[in-house]
């Protein structure tokens, strides 16, 4: 059985930074529940920081209402963006509820969109010292919930 690990945030407003209590560890899973807004501005983004500073992101997942739709991952070090990992199509569509979750494995996160496999991302950076979630863009957000799955349970 997973465990909860910290009490959610419930409806935490857009743009939020919270952290993330002890860190970032093998079998954490964050689950975001929200809608994506009816908005003009095209972009929201959910970002896995050791600091509040926005320079240290170890995974910023970045979906792009744009071009037809695209999802763009990455990390930035010390202020500087690495290569960009693109994904298509998008599974949201603008106005519709979404459940979204980050399972933090030991060589990578695997993102999935409404309870489907969406796009795992390979760690850059050592996930241990990411303990700040900052949530911006065109997203109303309901709740933030954390769940500890023990080993070889996923
Ligand atoms: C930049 C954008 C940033 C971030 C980055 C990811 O072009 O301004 O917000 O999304 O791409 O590589």
């Amino acid at each position: 059985m997973a465990s909860t690990t910290q009490p959610p945030y419930v409806n935490p407003v857009v743009p939020f930074c919270g952290t993330i209590q002890g860190g970032l560890q093998d079998g954490l899973e964050i689950t975001i529940k929200g809608v994506i807004l009816a908005s003009k501005d095209t972009r929201f983004a959910v970002n896995f920081q050791t600091d509040t500073s926005d320079n240290d992101i170890a995974f910023h997942f970045n979906p792009r209402f744009e071009s037809g739709g695209y999802l763009v991952c990455n990390t930035k070090e010390n202020g500087y963006w690495g290569t960009e990992e693109w994904k298509t199509p998008l599974p949201f569509q603008k106005g519709d509820p979404f459940e979204l979750s980050f399972l933090v494995q030991s060589s990578r996160f695997q993102v999935t969109v409404n309870k489907n496999l969406f796009v795992q991302y390979t760690h850059r950076v050592p996930f241990h010292g990411v303990d700040i979630l900052r949530v911006t863009g065109i997203v109303q957000l309901f709740s933030i919930s954390f769940q500890l799955h023990p080993k070889n349970a996923i």
